[in-house]
């Protein structure tokens, strides 16, 4: 048989364990068992329906030849207006980028980026994806921990000491996936001059910005707009995973050569999913009040619940995961979650691939019923195993 050899870059690169978590619940519920998945990362609502309506006025229309490798310009405009309007950021349509996904737009920007060794800092425990897109593009991840018992807010005192002459770039996500963290006023002034001082871009994710309960979102490109690139998308706010709609604004010159790597790549974004996120960006705050409210309730619900079963969890300020102290289950996580998939037939992410030892990330994307179904069997869990 040919053996032949993949690249070093692919045998380094490691799968989400997200997805390999969602894989292996699936797997059991299609062998019949009754699993409840609190691995979700996605909102479990449908697409708003003017979205819909949209998208199959952009079919009927003939919308679905190539567009233009950026996106098409009535959606860069609209992200511009939504810049301005939520976010009080002035961009033109050539500083905007539309890409597969907020997933895309950040692959695009570290491979345009960084050159061998360069370092990015990134606030831990973060999503899965940055330190593997940062070292798939060849950089180095520098990971700047922070703490449960303070919400996981950042320090920038701790990111000031990990910058070296070789970083690049700083990382933030707030609100943030997995924690929850959402950084205040203070915390993006310092990071911004951190940024300023030493020369640095600082990317920032705010894919969840709407997702947010008891504090407000605030854009740090307000305080270095030079030094930022901010990336959202339609996926998490409008409940539109599977239409892959991103982009990213900023610099010209990042957001030519991110449009010459997506030239070479997936030459642009879905054409029927772009009219489908103006309609989107455009016009959803109904739908993203009421997503908030019921996520609100589900947090509370669930954080009282992991609490009173002696799984401490803190209370997150944004997104829609929890991180549960499973000590009490097991030392490792990865043992934890195991436990709890097979014993309580619960699905739940271990937080190794996060860097929160201890903890397993659990998502309030499902229904209040599901969020009481995974209480309940969590709790049988503990006073069989207490016993
Ligand atoms: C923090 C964060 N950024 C980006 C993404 C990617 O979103 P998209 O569906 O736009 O690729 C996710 C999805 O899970 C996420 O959690």
């Amino acid at each position: 048989m040919f053996e032949f050899k993949l690249s070093d870059k692919v045998r380094s690169l490691k799968p989400s364990s997200t997805i390999a978590v969602t894989g292996r619940a699936l797997e059991l519920q299609r062998a019949g068992v009754d699993v409840v998945s609190m691995a979700a990362g996605e909102p479990d609502f449908d697409t708003p329906e003017h979205v819909k309506e949209a998208a199959y006025a952009a079919i009927r229309a003939g919308k679905t030849r190539y567009t233009p490798v950026q996106g098409i310009p009535e959606l860069r405009e609209t992200i511009c207006a939504k810049f301005e309007r939520e976010n009080g950021l002035t961009y033109s349509p050539e500083q905007v980028t539309v890409s597969t996904g907020g997933k895309q737009a950040l692959f695009n920007a570290f491979f345009a980026l960084l050159d061998p060794g360069d370092e990015v800092i990134i606030p831990a425990p973060y999503w899965v994806s940055y330190p593997e897109m940062v070292a798939f593009a060849g950089g180095v991840p520098v990971a700047v921990d922070t703490q449960p018992e303070n919400g996981y807010d950042l320090d920038p005192a701790a990111v000031a000491r990990a910058i070296t002459p070789r970083t690049r770039a700083i990382v933030l996500n707030s609100p943030a996936n997995p924690t929850g963290a959402v950084y205040g006023e203070a915390t993006l002034r310092a990071v911004a001059e951190l940024a300023v001082k030493h020369g640095l871009l600082i990317i920032t994710d705010e894919m969840y910005e709407h997702i947010i309960y008891d504090a407000e979102h605030l854009s740090i490109a307000r305080f270095a707009p030079e030094h930022t690139l901010t990336i959202n998308g339609a996926s998490k706010a409008y409940a539109m995973t599977g239409w892959r709609i991103g982009y990213a604004a900023g610099p010209q010159a990042l957001i030519r050569a991110m449009n010459a790597i997506q030239g070479q790549s997936t030459s642009n974004a879905n054409s029927v999913a772009q009219w489908a996120a103006v309609a989107a960006i455009q016009d959803s705050s109904a739908f993203i009040a009421s997503a908030r409210e019921q996520f609100r309730r589900r947090r509370d619900r669930i954080v009282s619940g992991l609490n009173d079963l002696g799984l401490p969890t803190p209370l997150p300020q944004g997104a829609f995961y929890v991180m549960a102290d499973t000590s009490r289950i097991h030392a490792s996580e990865l043992e934890a979650a195991r436990i709890i998939l097979d014993d309580a037939r619960v699905a739940v992410v271990p937080g190794t691939d996060f860097r929160a030892p201890g903890r397993v990330r659990l998502s309030y994307a499902t229904s209040f019923e599901n969020i009481e179904k995974a209480l309940g069997r969590m709790g049988a869990l503990l006073s069989v195993s207490a016993r």
